[in-house]
């Protein structure tokens, strides 16, 4: 078995070298052959098959039928078609063809994303279950078209059956520790779609500033941000970021950190922080969310009331990451309200907070995200939340802590090996790549609760400047990891591919490092 999927892999392989597009993540099941067909540029079109529950109108396919003729042919003049005879051996159409309506929806977690595409002399067709495996099959359809040298377009004859091994592929990024402007957000959208990820995780505030720009606490970003006109994310920008990952089947997972990780929100809104004490007077800093107060859980229902309403996916990332719990410990009032709960512990006072945390956010009907710790320091949580593991040996190596999260029966994404923000000389790619996220000891049961995992990008050294370069291709390599089988692992057969796939993100303009020495046809051009 193990035997047989090498061979397969090596014949690949050396179909591959060839000019023929080298596809990025690799899919399930590939035939290929040499025969080609002909694509000209002026008469291609995609269409909606006749049989398709989904026909023109659909915002969601009629953009991306745009986007695809763009990405392919780039905005032409192209010769007219009526000097190139049609015939048996070119494709003027690809078909596609839908079997669910929907159309106006956004992509969830459950979302189907799979495809077959099938280029034959008969056929020339894209068939999907839903919108979100057809924007998957037409990005795999423009991987497979290449350019001879004289400039002609061709596609070969292909047979793809692909779905993704996970279905939360996501990537987060962080807007807090640097602001990051609207095109760089929305530009990362589009790469991620050329990966096949699906979940744009927008750390959106953190200690060092709070650009969200509240409609019921409009103090929150005047005082929060590092400035409130040029560097916030207005109710219209979030609408824009919300819309064009739609569009592009990405779902939004917006992440309040709480009750660390929260300095910015403190001008804002008077008394949400616990004063620190230094001996026994407040020092004038300030720590983690006050847990005691009432006022901190008014605030807390009428802010994520907004935001549950903003963000429409079912699920928000509530956070929950390093608490330091040194400033609670220095202020009386805490000591007095423990004493008063029976509570000796520090953990049992942050359980309490995000106890009440997640019965506010659960009574808005979401489901929620959060950061291990919640999981490792035992607060009560609904079955059904999501862990995100992101740490490494403390207390437990990462596979260890998903084997715990899952045998709990809890849900378990994966970052800890993956986060982009950390770089090494050299193609430090690779140990992203040989992650094998099921390699932990557990049941088929525990290991189905393995929903998939993230590359993360935090920002404290990042920031328009260098963010695509770092960002791509190597977060390509958690999308394959997270979207292709398991016995898709080989490291030359995955450098040959992203070599060429890093070759094509810079001919669609996107200024992806190198992962070789060597060149590209079309080298990167600031445009
Ligand atoms: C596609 O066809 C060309 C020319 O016929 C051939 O050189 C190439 O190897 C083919 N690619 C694949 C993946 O089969
Ligand atoms: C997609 O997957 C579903 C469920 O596994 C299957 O029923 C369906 O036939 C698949 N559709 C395509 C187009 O491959
Ligand atoms: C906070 O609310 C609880 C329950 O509603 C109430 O018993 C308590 O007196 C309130 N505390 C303050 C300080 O208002
Ligand atoms: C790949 O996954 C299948 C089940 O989906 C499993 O039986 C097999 O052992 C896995 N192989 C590797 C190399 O992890």
């Amino acid at each position: 078995m193990a035997g047989s999927a090498l061979g397969l892999r090596l014949l690949l392989l050396v179909a591959l070298c060839g000019a023929a597009a080298a596809l990025w993540p690799w899919p399930h099941y590939v035939r290929a052959s040499p025969q080609r067909y002909r694509l000209r540029p002026a008469a291609f079109a995609f269409r909606h098959h006749s049989g398709s529950a989904v026909q023109p109108g659909c915002d969601v396919l009629d953009a991306a039928f745009t986007r695809y003729r763009r990405l392919l042919f780039g905005a032409g003049p192209w010769p007219p078609p009526s000097t190139l005879r049609q015939n048996h051996l070119s494709k003027d159409v690809l078909a596609v063809s839908v079997v669910n309506e929907g159309c106006n929806e956004f992509p969830t977690l459950e979302s189907l994303e799979n495809y077959t595409l099938t280029i034959n002399d008969n056929q020339c067709l894209l068939a999907a279950d839903t919108i979100w495996g057809a924007l998957r099959g037409l990005e795999t359809f423009s991987q497979l078209v290449w350019t001879s040298a004289e400039g002609t377009f061709f596609i070969n004859k292909t047979t793809i059956r692909d779905f993704p091994r996970f279905p939360h592929r996501g990537l987060l990024l962080d807007t807090s520790r640097h602001y990051l402007p609207l095109s760089s957000i929305l530009d990362t959208l589009d790469v991620m779609s050329y990966n096949k990820l699906n979940v744009f995780h927008w750390h959106v505030v953190d200690d060092p500033s709070f650009p969200y720009d509240s409609i019921t606490f409009p103090e929150l970003s005047r005082k929060g941000s590092y400035n409130p006109v040029t560097h916030i994310y207005t109710a219209q920008d979030v609408k824009e970021v919300i819309e064009y990952a739609r569009l592009r089947g990405i779902r939004v997972l917006a992440e309040f950190d709480s009750p660390g990780h929260t300095l910015s929100w403190g001008p804002g809104i008077p008394e949400l922080l616990t004063p620190c004490y230094s001996g026994s007077q407040p020092s004038g800093e300030f720590g983690p969310v006050n847990p005691i107060l009432n006022s901190t859980y008014e605030f807390m229902s009428s802010f994520f009331l907004e935001i549950s309403s903003v963000f429409p996916d079912f699920y928000l990332h509530l956070g929950g990451d390093e608490v330091d719990f040194t400033c609670w410990r220095s202020n009386p009032s805490i000591s007095v309200f423990m004493k008063k709960k029976g509570f000796d512990d520090f953990r049992q006072l942050e359980s309490f907070y995000i106890q009440k945390l997640l019965d506010i956010v659960s009574a808005y009907n979401k489901g929620y995200v959060v950061w291990q710790e919640v999981f490792d320091n035992k607060v009560k949580v609904r079955p059904d939340t999501v862990i995100q593991v992101w740490r490494d040996k403390k207390p437990v190596t990462y596979m260890e802590e998903v084997a715990l999260v899952t045998k709990a029966g809890f849900r378990a994404l994966l970052s800890a090996p993956w986060y982009l923000n950390h770089i090494a000389y050299g193609p430090d790619w690779k140990d992203m790549y040989k992650v094998e996220p099921l390699d932990f000891q557990g049941t088929p049961e525990e290991k189905a609760l393995v929903i998939g995992g993230e590359a993360c990008m935090w920002g404290e050294w990042v920031d328009s400047t260098n963010l695509v370069p770092r960002l791509w291709p190597r977060g390509g390599v958690v999308a394959e990891r997270l979207w292709s089988s398991n016995l898709t692992t080989n490291l030359d057969f995955a450098e040959t591919r992203l070599t060429h796939f890093r070759c094509e993100l810079l001919r669609r303009g996107v200024q992806a490092e190198p992962i070789t020495v060597g060149y590209c046809e079309q080298e990167f051009e600031e445009t």
